[in-house]
Order: C-alpha cells, then structure tokens, then sequence
C-alpha cells in the first residue's frame, strides 16, 4: 500500500509564528535559551539519524533491544488496533513493533506524528511499502500542542521513543502526559522510552561525541533561525557544550560564544559577551520511581517496566485510567 497524503495538524505560518515567538523570547532573555523543537528541518533530523548510529549515543541500542526482547508482550498484552507515535522521526525502531503486531495481527492502522515533514515523507513511503494492509497516516503536528485531535479508532497505542520526553522540563512533562492521558480513553495504553540515571561518564559523551557530529546537529537550530528569519548568525562561531546537572539530574546543550558579537535577528540586535553561553536543549535522565510516579500523577497505570541488559535505558508500559 502507499500511505495517504500527509495530514497537518500545523500550518507553515503558525510554525513561523511560533518560531519568531520563540526567538524573540529566548534571545532576548537574560540567560539566553532556544526551545529544542527548532532543531529538526531535513538537516536535523539527518544529523539525528547520524547522531544515532554513533559508537557513544547508547539511548537508541539500548531501546532496540528492549523492543526487540518484549514488541510480542506489547501486542499481546495491549491487542492495539491503532499505533500512534509522537516524535516518529524515521520509525527505524518502531518496525520492531509493527512487526510484532504484523505476526499477532489485528493492527489496523499506524500513526506517526512530527514536526519534520522531510523525516515523516521518508517514515510513511517506506512503512507503507514493508507493511502491506497497514493503514499509513502520517500528521504533521506538535506533540506539545496538537494531542486533543489524536486519531480514534479501536484500541489505541500511544508510543513515545527516544527518550523525548526528556526534552522536556518538569512542568511541561507534567503538561504533556496530563494532554495524552485526557486524549485517551480509558483501557488505551503508553508506551514510553526514557533513558536512566547512570553515571555522567557514560552519558556526557552520548551527547558530545568524537567525530563532531551532537556539536553540528546543536548549531544547526542557528542554521535554521538564519535561513527562516534572514539572522546573520554566525554558527561556527559558537562551540557545543554538554553539561551534566547532577541537580535535575539532566545534560543540557549549550552553544557557547567563542567571541563577542552582535546578531540580527527579527527587529533585534542580541549581544553574546566571549564565553556566553545559550541553553538549547535539556535531556533529562530519569529512575524507575519517578517514572512511575510522573505517569500516576496524569492518570496513568504502569503495568510493566523493561530494561536492556545493561540496565542504561526504560520502557514503560503504562494503561490509561
Ligand atoms: N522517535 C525517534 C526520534 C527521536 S528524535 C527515535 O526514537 O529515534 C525526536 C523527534 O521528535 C524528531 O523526529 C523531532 O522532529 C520530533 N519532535 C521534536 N519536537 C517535537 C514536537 N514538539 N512535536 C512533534 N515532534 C517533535
Ligand atoms: N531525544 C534525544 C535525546 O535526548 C535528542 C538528542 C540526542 C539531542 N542528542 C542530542 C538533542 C543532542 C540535542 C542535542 O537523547
């Protein structure tokens, strides 16, 4: 089957709004910030695919193999008839699913959502084309914003992989899981990916690797500022900072001034001091308990908590009550 047409959830000029909003509140905050969604056009999530095949980015083997070991639990223990994924990107690990579905039968129809049209164009031709009598339907959308128009149909299956949830601060977690669950029936299920609390050894270079590769993904959010919004930003003047917190217990990417200047963007003229540093991304790393506790607080029942062998990454199967 060929999938349908992509749906919008979200219009080009709301994404410019958004972006000039974003810009506008970000840079000229007194600890400059840009929120993480910016970074994913068709170069970002090229560079994301890239950052996952890295010898040091452990988060995306460790999912697989969590998947790999339970996707027949997941069929079986939620007999979806709708699979949706929020922040698909290439669905690479979601095949895993599929394919266990595809041997219980009774999945009817996949729903990828994100943000990057140019990685859900990809996803759904290729999905469709593997996974003949799936129903394809890829929606362009916000995951923060667009979750009160989730497809209905039979049984749903939310999954949200990657550890994505990560990138988003407490409060907008809370915000995000509390949206999922009001969208869901009850009986519908989540199934969510988080990385775990490990030592910063291991973590910090999952997010500042060798080859360079984290360091341009961070600095393409500014490629993508210049070429939306006519910024002169100067992208290589900025060098990429990934910073432990053992606080919030989160790395948070930065991308620190390597010299004083001055950039334009909007109707604004925004300084960086030499050594600045602007606050791009938080990955935030989570336990067992605080998983579970986050999930009850929106409603949610965890009814299973899977780990790879290593014991580095978390998938949570949880039911909505
Ligand atoms: N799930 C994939 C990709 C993770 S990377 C994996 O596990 O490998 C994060 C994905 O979320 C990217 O594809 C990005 O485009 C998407 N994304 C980021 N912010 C988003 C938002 N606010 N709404 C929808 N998608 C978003
Ligand atoms: N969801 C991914 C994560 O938190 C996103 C990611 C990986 C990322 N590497 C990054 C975001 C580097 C910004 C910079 O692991």
């Amino acid at each position: 089957m060929t999938a349908e047409p992509l749906e919008i959830y979200l219009e080009e000029r709301e994404v410019e709004r958004d972006l000039r909003r974003d810009v506008r509140a970000g840079l000229s905050a007194e600890e400059k910030w840009l929120p993480p969604k910016w970074f994913y056009d068709a170069r970002g999530s090229e560079l994301f695919e890239e950052i996952t095949r890295l010898p040091e980015y452990y988060p995306t083997r460790a999912e697989r193999a969590v998947l790999a070991e339970r996707a027949g639990d997941v069929a079986a223990l939620t007999g979806a008839k709708t699979l949706i994924e929020l922040g698909s990107g290439s669905s690479e690990k979601t095949r895993l699913l599929l394919d266990a579905f595809t041997r219980r039968g009774g999945l009817g129809t996949f729903v990828p959502l994100d943000v990057s049209v140019s990685a859900l164009e990809a996803s759904t031709a290729q999905i469709a084309a593997d996974y003949p009598g799936l129903r394809v339907r890829g929606i362009v959308g916000d995951f923060t914003r667009q979750l009160d128009r989730l497809p209905t149909g039979g049984r749903r299956l939310v999954v949200f992989l990657g550890g994505t949830i990560g990138n988003l601060v407490p409060a907008e977690r809370a915000e995000f899981l509390a949206a999922t669950s009001a969208a869901l029936e009850a009986g519908d299920w989540l199934l969510l990916g988080t990385d775990l609390v490990k030592d910063p050894s291991v973590i910090v270079p999952a997010y500042d690797d060798a080859a360079g590769v984290t360091a341009e993904f961070n600095r393409n959010v500014l490629h993508v500022i210049n070429r939306e919004l006519g910024a002169d930003f100067d992208p290589a003047a900025f060098e990429h900072v990934a910073h432990w917190d053992p606080e919030h217990e989160w790395i948070e990417m930065r991308l620190r001034a390597r010299r004083a200047m001055r950039v334009r963007v909007l109707d604004l003229s925004v300084e960086f001091a030499v050594g600045e540093e602007l606050r791009t991304e938080v990955s935030a790393k989570f336990r067992p308990a605080g998983i579970a506790a986050e999930l009850a607080a929106a409603g949610f029942t965890a009814t299973e908590f899977w780990t790879d062998p290593e014991g580095l990454f978390g998938v949570t199967l949880a039911q909505a009550g």
